[in-house]
């Protein structure tokens, strides 16, 4: 018989990492969650216990912890293996967003560099050795859109997510070969206490539902063995038209006041 497969889920108590638990519940994984507040913990796993109807090992585990402290991810995934015996899946989650660029003190540009980039680190350097020795597994890790295209007053953010980005690729090409499915998500605003807390510029039913991530980690999960995606790019419809006719309004602005370089330009 085959054992029941396990994943972990960094930031998976709230938000993104929350919807995508669920749909690892759903799909027969015994997920293992990985925040800092216990509560927020408890109340996700009672909710995915009663939405799946859960009983025995497949209740989720929880596992609270600050995963910028590298011991404490060492801790969580040691504790994870002697509970489940083995690891199938990563969902390195948990991130934490601090707009500003230089007005960002030297302390706080760090902070978002252990969250969002040294701990989805530490949790494949973790993880990938027990992977191969199972002969497979899948990791996702959430970037972001501002991962890929960086705008103002978000530097430091962005450049943890940038960071993130490459690391995924870079791992994408060493580890296909050993059979583990790696893919970056790039999600524009997603509807979570995240994009909530700021201030986003889309109403809440314009922007990404977890949900929609939760499908995204679905679709991955269903494609062929010898099928590699090395990132998603998933955008807000309402930001793009809006960056759309933005960059038409500015070329249209180029043609009427330098027409000598709008007609050297090649599009
Ligand atoms: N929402 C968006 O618009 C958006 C867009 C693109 C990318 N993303 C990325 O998607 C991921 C999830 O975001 P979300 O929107 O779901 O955020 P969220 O609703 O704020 O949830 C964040 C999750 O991460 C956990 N977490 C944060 N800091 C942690 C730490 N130091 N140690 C352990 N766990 C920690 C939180 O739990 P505790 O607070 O209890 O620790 C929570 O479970 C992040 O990486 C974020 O950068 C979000």
């Amino acid at each position: 018989m085959q054992p029941t497969p396990v994943a972990v889920v960094t930031g998976g108590s709230r938000g993104i990492g929350k919807a995508v638990a669920h749909e690892l519940a759903s799909l027969g994984y015994r997920v293992q969650l990985v925040a800092r507040n216990r509560g927020n913990l408890e109340a996700a796993k009672e909710e995915i216990v009663r939405a799946h109807v859960l009983e025995g090992e497949t209740v989720p585990g929880i596992y609270a912890a600050d995963v910028s402290d590298v011991a404490a991810i060492r801790t969580v995934v040691r504790d994870i293996l002697g509970d489940c015996g083995r690891i199938d899946f990563l969902f390195n989650g948990a991130g934490i967003s601090i707009p500003g660029t230089f007005d960002l003190d030297a302390a706080t540009f760090t902070r978002l560099f252990e969250v969002n980039l040294r701990a989805p680190f530490v949790f494949m350097q973790e993880i990938v050795p027990i992977m191969e020795r199972q002969g497979g597994g899948h990791i996702v890790n959430v970037a972001s859109r501002n991962g890929k295209v960086a705008v103002a007053n978000l530097g430091g953010y962005s450049a943890s997510k940038f960071g993130l980005v490459g690391l995924g690729e870079s791992a994408f090409r060493d580890l296909s070969a050993k059979g583990i499915a790696i893919t970056t998500l790039c999600p524009g605003w997603v509807n979570t206490d995240m994009a909530a807390g700021e201030g986003a510029s889309l109403a809440p039913e314009e922007m990404i539902q977890p949900e929609d991530i939760a499908v995204t980690v679905r679709w991955l999960l269903s494609l062929r063995r010898p099928v590699r995606v090395m990132d998603v790019l998933l955008e807000c419809a309402k930001d793009v038209e809006r960056r759309g006719s933005v960059e038409i309004a500015k070329l249209y602005a180029l043609r009427e006041r330098h027409r000598e370089e709008y007609d050297s330009l090649t599009l």
